[in-house]
């Protein structure tokens, strides 16, 4: 589908239509749809909300949520009895396997934020903001791509724009500060449903529900050096600061006048400059954040990030189908069973992060990339975040884009890269690195310019490494193919 001419959110529209007739058709005929989706909170919050508009709709379908997209993966859909399938927050970096396996039998919808390869087929239906001029990295997650389809299937899910605010924050596409793009636009759609509501505030874990000291060491994205997943330190600082004392011990991030939030917000910046964090990272502690106006005030599903913690937690953690039930509606054990898993998910990325460093000597810092390889040290469904944490500590170099390797059960490697927007604006493209790299040792990669992610295999990273770094040579010197 090719849509030229209009404002891009009118062109998105009109695709987005087009997709949701695509979609009702089936609906019609009464045939079962398989509904593909990623297991991070973006991947989670976007099947939530197709699945909604499905059910809604009278829709028979089956959900199957992936770590990722695999040759395997679409194999074995194929063989299924399915004559429509929907892939959500994936699928448009795979598009040649899904043209090679599955178009051939059955038609496909894909609804991806992610870098798109350009690939038309006549049962092929594919939005993707990079298509509309939206940068499908910051200004369009897969939740809000599949709210935009939900409610061209039917206006009445406009309430579904909380989930799409979940996602995108799940994905930091609010790491400016504020929402963008298209996810500006679902944020004022929520608005104006009144199912959120946007103010400026610190963006820690649990701000209504948790006594300050645990937000801030509970609070994953950022990481904080010396205070995230560090409990006494948090009460030290935040006693030396003079919000916390005996009698005012449990005290949450809403319970601050603004004067202390202001003493708290300059101290937490500070810190994270002099823990090695990029200025980007640390002044991105404060911002929009989002209250979900439809669940309980004592819920730690009530704030956006909140949420997304802990439907995060659920995929990674081999329980997405927790974090699923959650985004179609369930409120029953399954929020008490994320919080279990939350907490099982803290302790095992903490150990990890221990081991990275305590192992600084692994980082190697080539002219411009630095990698580690975390071996079996690091699970590979945590490794991406990881990653992330890393970019804020000072072993690593914050002028460098950083990929991490982690062995798989499967004798692959798991890769994950991330890099600061700044790179970004210098010309670095992770995707483009990684998808190119990866093709070239056999195996398959993308994601975005900032965040990118591969699998490859075993024995290939030294000559992987080689490929990325030659690659982002030439994208900083301008030669980069995109
Ligand atoms: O796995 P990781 O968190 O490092 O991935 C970073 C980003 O790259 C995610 O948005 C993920 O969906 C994407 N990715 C991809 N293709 C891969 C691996 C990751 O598009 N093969
Ligand atoms: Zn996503």
């Amino acid at each position: 589908m090719k849509f030229v001419g209009g404002t891009p959110l009118a062109t998105i529209q009109t695709c987005a239509q087009a997709v949701a007739k695509v979609i009702k058709d089936f609906i019609i005929k009464g045939s079962p749809i398989r509904i593909i989706s990623h297991y991070d909170a973006d991947g989670l919050t976007s099947a939530g909300i197709l699945g909604k508009a499905l059910m809604r709709a009278g829709a028979r379908f089956h959900f199957s949520i992936v770590e990722q997209l695999e040759k395997e993966h679409i194999e074995s859909f194929a063989h299924g009895k399915y004559e429509l399938f929907v892939f959500t927050d994936l699928g448009s970096g795979q598009l040649d396997i899904i043209q090679e396996k599955i178009l051939p039998k059955a038609n496909v919808v894909v609804i991806d934020h992610h870098r798109p390869l350009d690939i038309n087929h006549e049962r092929l239906a594919h939005i993707n903001p990079h298509f509309f001029g939206f940068d499908g990295s910051k200004e369009a997650s897969g939740s809000s791509m599949s709210y935009l389809c939900a409610t061209a299937l039917d206006s009445a899910n406009k309430d579904l724009a909380d989930l799409a605010i979940v996602g995108a924050v799940g994905d930091r596409q609010d790491s400016s500060g504020a929402l963008l793009g298209l996810n500006a636009q679902v944020l004022k759609e929520g608005e104006e449903a009144n199912a959120v509501k946007a103010e400026k505030d610190l963006r820690l874990f649990g701000r209504h529900t948790h006594p300050l000291h645990l937000a801030l060491s509970y609070t994953i994205e950022p990481y904080i050096p010396e205070i995230t997943g560090n409990e006494s330190k948090c009460v030290q600082f935040l006693t030396d600061l003079k919000i916390l004392s005996a009698d005012k011990w449990n005290r949450r991030l809403i319970d601050l006048n603004q004067e202390e939030k202001q003493r708290l917000i300059t101290s937490l910046i500070l810190k994270m400059i002099e823990g090695g964090s990029p200025s980007e990272l640390a002044e991105g502690i404060i911002g929009e954040v989002y209250t979900l106006l439809k669940e309980e005030e004592n819920s730690e599903l009530r704030d956006a990030k909140s949420f997304a913690t802990l439907l995060n937690a659920c995929g990674r953690n081999h329980s997405p189908s927790v974090g699923l039930a959650i985004c179609l509606g369930d409120r029953t054990d399954v929020v008490v069973e994320a919080k279990k898993t939350l907490k099982n998910h803290r302790m095992r990325l903490s150990k990890s992060l221990n081991w990275v460093y305590q192992n600084s000597e692994a980082i190697h810092k080539l002219q411009y990339v630095q990698y580690f390889h975390g071996e079996n040290h690091i699970e590979e469904n945590l490794v991406g975040t990881v990653t992330s944490m890393a970019m804020s500590s000072k072993i690593l170099n914050s002028y460098k884009p950083v990929v991490a390797f982690a062995f798989r059960e499967d004798k692959k490697v798991k890769v994950s890269a991330r890099a600061t927007r700044k790179l970004v604006e210098k010309g670095l493209n992770l995707a483009e690195a990684l998808h190119s790299a990866a093709h070239a040792v056999g195996g398959i990669g993308g994601g975005h310019d900032v965040a990118a992610g591969a699998t490859i295999p075993i024995g290939s990273e030294n000559q992987f490494i080689k490929l990325v770094e030659e690659s982002i040579k030439n994208q900083m010197s301008g030669h980069g193919s995109s």
